[in-house]
């Protein structure tokens, strides 16, 4: 007996147990799932909750994200981490005002063309906000397509990547595009998790070429390890007596872009040169406090931070706009990196 087509038993695995009260669920407008979509890359569903409130609260529509400096809406994003995604995110509300009458655009290609919208996003803002029928390819729907058509290779791969988007394609529902959308990354989110999947109550095994071979977990192929280099970095935390600390705004390019930081060296060596020169801080005393590690996709960094106990003194930075003394409660209203934030409020 052939089983039920692939997207009928999603479908009914869906009304039993998809996700249906998420808070982007409730109000599914091209600009809600567009926001949820973009905080959802490389995060869990837990994690972006919280911000997505907020922020919500903040960016009513697009027109007032457009309108908004960057450099709030990077404070939004504080601590959610792959701070380009806010960044992209402010211009493309910014492309939309520009070009599309301050709308999110209703075709593939044109959702494509703005800053920080692959493919699978653009599918799952067209299936999700305006019913259409196009497919995705997350992390979630690359692993349950790659288990169930038991596609070896890792899907980080063109040739495999491509693979999976015609497999993605071929199995599309004719209705109901939005709810099987969201029924393949649930799946893929709670039963056909990564590293321990629930096959044996799983509505697509009686075809799951993986769980058929009894290796699930062989599938997608990991990524090829690469051995990531580590940075070292000394961190000023010049803070005055009066408990005012120094921050510097990062380049909008590179790690960071466009959030506060301490002011940064590669060297220990130079740290009196750069506080009398470049910071016109005069250090009273210098201590080292505890060190930090931060892993990011491609590199580890080890942060060293020394504390300059000095006076407030605006000779220098005073015209500099990037450089600036700030109250501890200002500061925390920055964007800030999670690292930079967890060190502030331990001065408090
Ligand atoms: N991950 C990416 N998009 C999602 C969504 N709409 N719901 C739950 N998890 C997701």
């Amino acid at each position: 007996m052939t089983s039920p087509l692939f997207s009928d038993r999603l479908l009914n695995w869906f009304d039993q147990h998809g996700r249906k009260d998420l808070p982007w669920q409730q109000q599914p407008s091209p600009y809600h799932v567009w926001l949820s979509e973009i905080m959802l890359q490389q995060t869990q569903v837990s994690t972006v909750i919280p911000y997505y409130h907020k922020f919500t609260e903040r960016f009513t529509n697009i027109a007032t994200l457009a309108q908004a400096p960057v450099d709030d809406v990077l404070a939004l994003w504080t601590g959610l981490g792959y701070y380009a995604r806010a960044r992209n995110l402010h211009k493309a509300a910014n492309t939309m005002v520009e070009l599309h009458q301050g709308q999110m655009p209703s075709t593939l290609d044109e959702l494509i063309a703005l800053p920080g919208i692959g493919r699978s996003t653009a599918g799952a803002i067209m299936a999700l906000a305006h019913h259409q029928h196009f497919s995705i390819l997350d992390g979630n729907v690359k692993r349950v397509l790659a288990r169930h058509s038991a596609i070896a290779g890792w899907p980080g791969n063109k040739h495999i990547e491509n693979k999976l988007w015609l497999i993605a394609e071929q199995l599309l529902p004719q209705n109901r595009i939005a709810n099987y959308i969201q029924a393949q990354m649930d799946l893929g989110a709670t039963l056909c998790t990564r590293s321990k999947p629930n096959c044996t109550i799983c509505p697509l095994n009686a075809d799951c070429k993986a769980y058929l071979n009894g290796n699930p977990t062989d599938y997608p192929t990991a990524k090829p390890k690469k051995i990531i280099p580590t940075r070292q970095s000394h961190w000023i935390v010049a803070q005055a007596s009066t408990g005012e600390i120094l921050l510097e705004q990062r380049p909008s390019m590179g790690i960071w872009g466009g959030l506060w930081s301490f002011p940064e060296l590669d060297s220990a060596t130079d740290i009196d040169y750069t506080c009398s020169n470049r910071l016109s801080v005069n250090a009273t005393n210098i201590t080292s406090l505890k060190n930090i590690k931060h892993v990011f996709s491609h590199f580890k960094l080890e942060i060293y931070p020394h504390l300059i106990e000095c006076e407030i003194n605006n000779n220098y930075i005073a015209e500099n706009k990037k450089l600036s003394w700030y109250k501890i409660n200002d500061a925390l209203l920055l964007g800030l990196p999670a690292p930079v934030k967890s060190l502030i409020e331990s001065l408090q």
